[in-house]
């Protein structure tokens, strides 16, 4: 509920009126992970039309990126903004800091013909085991103090405070055991109880595919939700699928703070398509719209019977070619499209379209490619095959990826083409030591894409008007109209 106070603005009062109009009916939806650590970013109001095109009105970012937001600006869709984990120490240090991230981040935006903020996310899964702890203090304190400076301008109740957890926070074998890692389980009891207070669900990401990557045990039915011959029976309930599994350990971790009845966010879930073993069209496609079709069901968990999860947030929306492969070498291939916005496979979102539509008028660079050059002597490739890896995606050519069986000449003249056209086909860039040679026809093999970048040199959503487009039409109504 918004709260009222005596310096609540009548500019600001019009504003919230007007976004909380739009937003009287609460249902569970599906959103998407909008992420842009690419070589090769869409303009942000292409990705915005992508959206809007594709019916989704949900998308959450991993900051508060400014072409990101000023894309969406008037869009409609509500957003989630993120604040990253290395500005948590700092937003847990000073009001002034947080007073600061919210003007800039979160008030500059909510105005009319703005963007519909509606949950912060304080931090990225900053409990992940793998930080050992380092986020962990600040947590608690940013989380209040942003709570403090959003209150002071009268968006404490319209945009929520959120932490979205990595499914290691908690543990158990069976679904009704589970509890948050027992060094959590004070942290947790302040968190859950501050979310609840301020009417926040609880956001947790939770990954089937990373149980199957990371365990040769998991059963591969269990990650699906095509049904099981490895079913879970915890007591009366049996879980078929690994994330009805998940979600009711958390439901049980929740209720052991006494907290059961929290509402759950599922802020991101997905499968990747490319780079591994296991990631791969099909896959994906058959995870997704399982995972889709599960939760509009209805059906709910065994431990919460007919109520799904408030919302998901698919991971992700695009391809991420610059995200750092420690995860695994499929992390730069989680997107329903590609890093251009082309669907990778038919997918019905449930929001009004049967499938996915491509992002329209993507401006790419030439089409042209860079190529180990035939003619030359490849034995001596190998550091320039390195270092064009070491900075340009080359996962597709791991064992599993879509790339795998193009053979050594191949190899080297993908990981030429991804570095030329990171490098924004900069002549040099295929240069090599005069291994390298640019081609205009496509080298593309089979499922294997060599792609060719986009040009996103108008990285800012702000276009400047055409001299012909607005006055001409206003002079020719004003004509119609004196006329009429
Ligand atoms: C607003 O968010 C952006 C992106 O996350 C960040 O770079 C910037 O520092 C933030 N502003 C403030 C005042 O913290
Ligand atoms: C795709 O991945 C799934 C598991 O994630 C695997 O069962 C299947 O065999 C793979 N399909 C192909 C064509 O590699
Ligand atoms: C191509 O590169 C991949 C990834 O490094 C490797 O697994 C594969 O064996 C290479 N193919 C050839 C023929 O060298």
């Amino acid at each position: 509920m918004i709260e009222f106070r005596p310096r609540f603005t009548a500019a600001s009062l019009i504003s919230v009126i007007l976004l909380v109009g739009s937003s009287l009916k609460a249902e569970s939806a599906v959103g998407v992970n909008w992420g842009t650590l690419s070589f090769h970013k869409l303009k942000p109001s292409t990705v915005v039309n992508l959206l809007k095109t594709n019916r989704v009105t949900k998308v959450k970012l991993f900051e508060a990126d400014p072409g990101a937001l000023e894309a969406l600006m008037g869009s409609g869709i509500q957003v989630m903004v993120g604040i990253p984990n290395d500005m948590l120490a700092s937003l847990s240090a000073s009001t002034v800091a947080s007073d600061l991230w919210v003007r800039q981040n979160v008030s500059r935006y909510m105005v009319k013909g703005g963007v519909d903020i509606r949950y912060v996310a304080v931090g990225n899964e900053p409990f992940l085991s793998s930080y050992s702890g380092q986020y962990e203090p600040y947590v608690m304190p940013a989380l209040l103090n942003v709570q403090q400076s959003l209150a002071k301008v009268n968006f404490a109740g319209y945009v929520k405070l959120v932490v979205p957890c990595n499914a290691d926070a908690y543990e158990s074998t069976l679904p009704s055991q589970g509890a948050f890692r027992p060094e959590l389980t004070q942290i947790m009891t302040e968190l859950v109880s501050f979310l609840n207070s301020n009417g926040s669900p609880f956001v947790v990401n939770i990954y089937p595919f990373l149980s199957l990557y990371g365990n040769s045990d998991f059963p591969q039915d269990y990650a699906f939700f095509e049904g099981t011959t490895h079913a879970v029976t915890d007591g009366p309930n049996v879980y078929y699928n690994a994330f009805d599994g998940n979600f009711d350990t958390l439901v049980a971790a929740l209720s052991k703070l006494g907290y059961g009845q929290m509402p759950i966010v599922i802020g991101e879930v997905g499968w990747p398509t490319d780079g591994a073993i296991g990631a791969n069209l099909t896959a994906a496609r058959a995870f997704n719209q399982g995972l889709i079709n599960h939760v509009l069901s209805n059906k709910g968990t065994p431990l919460r019977p007919g109520i799904p999860p408030m919302d998901i947030y698919l991971f992700g929306l695009l391809d991420e070619g610059a995200k750092s492969v420690l995860p695994g070498t499929f992390e730069r291939h989680w997107g329903i499209f590609s890093f251009d916005g082309q669907a990778k496979y038919s997918l019905n979102l449930g929001l009004g379209n049967r499938r996915l539509k491509n992002a329209k008028n993507v401006q790419y660079l030439p089409s042209r490619w860079c190529v180990a050059n035939p003619s030359t002597d490849l034995s001596e490739v190998t550091n320039h095959m390195k270092l064009a890896c070491s900075v340009a995606d080359c996962t597709t050519l791991n064992y599993g990826g879509s790339c795998n069986g193009i053979g050594a000449k191949g190899n080297i003249s993908y990981a030429f083409n991804s570095y030329y056209q990171l490098r924004k086909q900069n002549a040099q860039s295929c240069d090599f030591d005069g291994l390298g040679m640019v081609t205009y026809l496509d080298p593309s093999i089979g499922e294997c894409r060599f792609l060719v970048g986009v040009n996103d040199v108008s990285s800012s959503s702000f276009q400047p008007v055409c001299w012909w487009s607005i006055p001409w039409v206003l002079i020719i109504w004003g004509f119609w109209f004196s006329v009429m």
